[in-house]
């Protein structure tokens, strides 16, 4: 709606008397500060860009100028500029080398100015394009701090709070830790009671965030597992060397393999059926009945001795004192009971002996364990869902309730072709005092369709996510917030002072901004609240070590098993921890 002419407020007009008033002034005053400036500018782009404090710069400078200053400088600078200024007006005499005198105050009153003069134009007005440019300044220097600060080389160690790097936006309530050098995320320890998700695209930090994690929950008296889809032999020597660094002794499970095979036979059977995705329930019956048979009453402890009992005749032998069983049996045809040793065939040899050994989760207070051999990933779906199974299992019926468990999954995608443990598992381990951590490089590797992931989502407590293009879902999961939308009147290039405020929603974690991320940055979304972080690294054995450890766990190539990684003695025990 147009208002009267009469209404509107007079427009802003240019008064050129003013403006050239304004030039020459300016002109003037660079030209007396010019030696000040050729050190203020450059010192306060590098203050600028590498994010260094201003605050050193204030005092050094300061201290330094007020020596000058007494020292004569400023008399000297006076003297030289006027001058210079009657050499150029009435060519007064001037040699070149007076202009040294130029040079102490120079030097000294550019060193304080060039943070002044940045804090002067991030905070000259209120515009919305200064506060723009003075939010993308700060953001930019809160990284480089926070890049800078994150190797350092020690990190608070607070009881029941898993610290897990520096704030650089945004705020979780009771996250953050005042520490003495900057303050710290540090997310209690009960957060990840609920479980948490953590996605990112490939090389942009998960794994490491996850080693933090399992660091962390272990020094709070946690125990930790770690089920690798990928099998990274990386991975397993920084997850075994940082759980020996908290005081545990670990099970490798690419050394000692883990025993699959605990449990009565109807959770053998289940845990079989669970490694399988049946496109007709026929199929699903044939294969019931079949491991019923096989399994009996005396499970198998391998695969290979399963594959063995998976044979018609040795099924009828087995079968021989029961009637019923013998004619279940009998009436299968002989084309159906080898299609379920087939399947179960490819599984044995994708599993090789990684899950016949003798040891289970309820024996120790950490443990890594690949899925499958880094050398044959090509059944790591019907591996990994067997391992979700045993792991429900051990959750349900094995496991001492009392104890905290965090149980890592990472390269949940390998695993989700069969999302019906997995989801299980989330579901239902909670209640157990199991918390679960799936790592996934997409929102769709998460599960083969919405139903699953939506159920997935609905049960997570905290999502960790990394850098990723598509973003949308994981940033909709932060919500929205209200804010007051503001619009500036401008003309030319001038503000008239003029706007309008409106309220509206946005993002509290905008998906351009996830894109955005630096590898090891996050944004973690907990109860409905984000901040952003730059996470650290976990400490492991020494830092030679570590840094070997860490840059090894991108590394996707099967490399020969760390000789590091098997008998060593614990090298110490973080003060809080349980015996
Ligand atoms: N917090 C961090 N600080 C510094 N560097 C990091 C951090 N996190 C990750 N990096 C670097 O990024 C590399 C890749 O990290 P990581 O292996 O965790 O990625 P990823 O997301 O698990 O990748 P992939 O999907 O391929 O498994 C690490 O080797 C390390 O050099
Ligand atoms: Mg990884």
């Amino acid at each position: 709606m147009n208002r009267p002419p009469e209404s509107r407020p007079a427009e802003p007009g240019f008064d050129e008397v003013e403006l050239v008033i304004l030039a020459a002034l300016s002109v003037a005053v660079v030209a007396v500060c010019l030696p000040a400036l050729v050190v203020a500018l450059p010192l306060g782009m590098a203050i600028e860009s590498r994010g260094w404090r201003r605050w050193p710069a204030v005092v050094a400078g300061g201290t330094l100028t007020g020596l000058v200053v007494l020292a004569g400088g400023w008399d000297a600078y006076q003297h030289t500029i006027h001058s210079l200024w009657l050499h150029l007006r009435s060519h007064h005499p001037f040699r070149p080398v007076e202009l040294v005198a130029l040079i102490p105050l120079g030097v000294v009153g550019g060193i304080l100015a060039a943070p002044l003069l940045q804090t002067f134009l991030h905070h000259r007005n209120e515009h919305e394009a200064t506060r723009h440019y003075r939010e993308l300044s700060q953001a930019r220097r809160s990284r480089s701090q926070a890049q800078r600060t994150v190797g350092r080389a020690t990190w608070p160690m607070p009881d029941g709070r898993t610290v897990l790097g520096i704030p650089l936006a945004g705020a979780i309530p009771n996250w953050r830790l005042a520490s003495r050098a900057r303050p710290v995320v540090a997310a209690p320890l009960d957060a990840w009671r609920r479980q948490a998700l953590i996605v990112g695209e490939t090389g942009s930090g998960k794994t490491v965030t996850a080693l933090t994690l399992a660091a962390e929950a272990l020094r709070g008296g946690w125990d930790v597992y770690w089920i690798d889809g990928k099998a990274d032999p990386g991975t397993a020597s920084a997850f075994l060397g940082l759980a020996r660094l908290a005081g545990v002794d670990p099970r490798d499970g690419t050394r000692e393999p883990l025993d699959g095979w605990r449990g009565d036979p109807e959770a053998i059977i289940n845990r079989l059926l669970a490694t399988q995705a049946f496109t007709e329930p026929y199929y699903e019956g044939v294969a019931r009945t079949v491991l019923r048979r096989a399994v009996g009453d005396h499970p198998p402890r391998t695969f290979g001795e399963l594959v063995g009992r998976l044979d018609k005749r040795s099924l009828q032998r087995a079968a021989r004192d029961d009637n019923e069983a013998l004619d279940a049996i009998r009436s299968l045809p002989d084309k159906d009971v080898a299609g379920v040793r087939a399947r179960y065939d490819g599984i044995a040899w994708a599993v090789g002996t990684t899950l016949d050994g003798t040891w289970s989760y309820e024996d120790t207070r950490a443990a890594y364990v690949p899925v499958g051999r880094p050398e044959n990933r090509h059944q790591a779906a019907e591996v990994g869902a067997f391992l979700l199974e045993d792991i429900l299992h051990w959750a349900l019926a094995r496991k001492r309730r009392d104890r905290l468990a965090l149980v890592i999954v990472d390269e949940f995608s390998k695993l989700s072709d069969r999302p019906g443990a997995a989801v299980d598992l989330v579901e239902r381990a909670r209640g157990c005092n199991v918390a679960v951590v799936l790592i996934a490089q997409t929102w769709a590797s998460l599960g083969p369709d919405d139903t699953i992931r939506n159920r997935l989502a609905g049960t997570v407590g905290t999502v960790i996510v990394h850098q990723l293009k598509q973003s949308d879902e994981v940033a909709a999961l932060a919500g929205t917030e209200w804010v007051l939308q503001r619009t500036e009147q401008t003309r030319t290039l001038d503000h008239t002072g003029l706007g309008s405020q409106r309220p509206g929603n946005r993002y509290v974690v905008h998906p351009d901004d996830v894109r955005r991320l630096h590898q090891g940055e996050a944004f973690i979304i907990h109860g409905g609240h984000a901040l952003k972080l730059q996470m650290r690294r976990p400490r492991l054995q020494g830092p030679e070590e570590a840094q070997a450890s860490l840059d090894s766990v991108a590394d996707d190539r099967p490399g020969v098993p760390d000789p590091r990684s098997g008998g060593t003695t614990p090298t110490g025990r973080p003060p809080g921890l349980p015996a």
